[in-house]
C-alpha cells in the first residue's frame, strides 16, 4: 500500500489522480491533499478519502475549511504545504500544481527523499539542471506524469544513450491547428481553450494553442533525458493516441500507444517500479482508422523554436520564460493581451531578465520574483490560474 500527498488535487490531474486511487484501493492511500484556496472540491475530497492531513495555501479557506472537517489536520500557506513532505510515512509526492509555485515543492520533495510523480512540468524547465543533480546525488526517482515523457520513460529504458538516434515528442496541434495565422488576431480565452483532444486545466490549454506548451516538454526532456536539444524533434499527431517515439541508431523506431487519458501515465507513475493491472480500457487498436503526422508550423506558432533557443541558452532564461508566459496567458485570460501578442510579450519579458549562466535555486527563484514584482503579483496566489 502506497502513501501518496497530491499537491493540487482539486485540479485536472490532481482528480485523475484521486479517480485512479479510489479504483486501486487496495494499492494506494491518501496521506495528504493540498490546494491553492478550493475548500469546495477539497472539502468533498476530505470526505472521501480521509487524509490526515490537507493543506490550503490561502489561509483564510484554510480557516473556513477548518470548521468544516474532523479528523483532518488543516495547514496553511507555503509552509503548511511543504511540511507536508517532512511526513515520515509519506511514499511518494504526486506534484500536480500549475505553473512556477510548484517548483519549491519539488525541491523540497527531493530533499527529504520522497519520490515524486512530476505533473509540474514547470519544475523541470525553471530549474532542471539543478533539480536533477540533486534527485541523483539524494538518489530520488522522479517520474514523469505527462503523457509524453511517460512514453519516452518507458521506452528509454530499453536502450543505452549512445544507441538512441533521437527522440520524437508527439503534439495534438491544439485548437487552432487548422486555423490561418491571420485568424489568430481574434482568438478570444473561449476559443483558446476548446482542445480538440485533451480535458487540462486552462493554463495548459492556453499554452497548448500556442504551441509553448510543446516548447516546454522540449525543455523538460532534455532534463529529465540527459539529451541534447538537438536530438529531439517534435511532430503533430493530432488523434494524441502515440504519445511519443524514439528512433534508435540502427533506424527503428519504437512508439508508445495509449488512449489520451492521463489517468494513464498516472497509473503508471504511482505504481512505478512496478507494473498494476490497469482497470479502465485499454486502446483498442482495431478501432483506430488514421494517425496521421505532420510537422509543426513554426510560423504560425514561434513560441516552439523560441522554446528551443532559450532552453539552449539555458543559465535562468527557461526560468524567465516560464514565468513570463504566466503573465501573459493572464493578461490573456483578462483580454488585456492578444493572443497573437503572447509572444511579443513573453520575449518582452524575458529579454529584460539580467542572465545568470550557472544559477543556483535561489537565483531562480530571485528571476522568478523579480519579474512578478514588476508585473504587480506579489504573491504566488496572484496569479489566478
Ligand atoms: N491537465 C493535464 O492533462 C496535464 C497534462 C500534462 C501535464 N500537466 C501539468 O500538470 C500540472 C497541473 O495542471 P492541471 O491542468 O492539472 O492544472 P489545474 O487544473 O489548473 O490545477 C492546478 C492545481 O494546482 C493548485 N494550485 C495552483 N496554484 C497553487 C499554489 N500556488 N499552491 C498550491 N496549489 C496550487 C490548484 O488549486 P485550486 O483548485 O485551489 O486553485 C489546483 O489544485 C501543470 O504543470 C501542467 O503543465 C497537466
Amino acid at each position: 500500500m502506497k502513501r501518496i500527498i497530491i499537491l493540487g488535487s482539486t485540479g485536472s490531474i490532481g482528480k485523475n489522480t484521486l479517480n485512479i486511487i479510489r479504483r486501486m484501493n487496495k494499492h494506494f492511500q491518501v496521506l495528504a491533499l493540498a490546494v491553492k484556496n478550493n475548500i469546495r472540491i477539497l472539502e468533498r475530497q476530505i470526505h472521501q478519502f480521509h487524509p490526515k492531513y490537507a493543506a490550503v495555501l490561502d489561509i483564510e479557506s484554510a480557516a473556513r475549511l477548518r470548521k468544516k472537517v474532523r479528523g483532518v489536520t488543516v495547514l496553511e500557506g507555503e509552509e503548511g504545504i511543504r511540511s507536508l513532505l517532512e511526513l515520515k510515512k509519506a511514499d511518494l509526492v504526486v506534484n500536480s500544481i500549475i505553473g512556477s509555485a510548484g517548483l519549491q515543492y519539488t525541491h523540497k520533495a527531493i530533499r527529504e527523499q520522497l519520490p515524486v510523480a512530476l505533473a509540474n512540468k514547470e519544475s523541470l524547465v525553471m530549474a532542471g539542471k539543478i533539480i536533477m543533480k540533486l534527485a541523483r546525488k539524494n538518489k530520488v526517482p522522479i517520474i514523469p506524469i505527462d503523457s509524453e515523457h511517460s512514453a519516452l520513460f518507458h521506452l528509454l529504458k530499453r536502450t543505452r544513450p549512445d544507441e538512441i538516434e533521437k527522440i520524437i515528442l508527439t503534439a495534438s496541434g491544439g485548437p487552432f491547428l487548422t486555423w490561418r495565422k491571420i485568424d489568430l488576431v481574434n482568438v478570444t480565452p473561449w476559443d483558446a481553450l476548446r482542445h480538440p483532444v485533451w480535458r487540462m486545466g486552462s493554463k495548459i490549454t492556453v499554452d497548448s494553442a500556442t504551441m509553448l506548451n510543446k516548447g516546454f516538454e522540449i525543455i523538460e526532456a532534455h532534463h529529465l533525458f540527459d539529451i541534447d536539444f538537438n536530438k529531439i524533434e517534435v511532430i503533430i499527431h493530432p488523434q494524441s493516441i502515440i504519445h511519443s517515439m524514439i528512433q534508435t541508431i540502427d533506424g527503428e523506431i519504437y512508439a508508445q500507444l495509449s488512449p489520451p487519458d492521463m489517468r494513464f501515465p498516472i497509473l503508471s507513475a504511482l505504481s512505478f517500479p512496478e507494473m498494476i493491472k490497469n482497470p479502465l480500457k485499454p486502446l483498442g487498436v482495431e478501432k483506430i482508422h488514421r494517425l496521421s503526422f505532420q510537422k509543426p508550423d513554426v510560423k504560425k506558432f514561434p513560441l516552439l523554436s523560441y522554446a528551443y533557443a532559450i532552453g539552449k541558452k539555458g543559465g535562468n532564461l527557461p526560468a524567465a520564460l516560464t514565468v513570463a508566459d504566466e503573465i501573459a496567458v493572464k493578461l490573456f485570460f483578462e483580454r488585456k493581451l492578444k493572443f497573437s501578442h503572447i509572444f511579443n510579450k513573453i520575449k518582452q519579458i524575458v529579454e529584460s531578465v539580467k542572465f545568470i549562466k550557472n544559477p543556483d535555486i535561489e537565483d531562480i527563484f530571485k528571476t522568478e520574483r523579480d519579474i512578478l514584482t514588476r508585473y504587480s503579483y506579489s504573491a504566488q496566489n496572484d496569479r489566478g490560474f
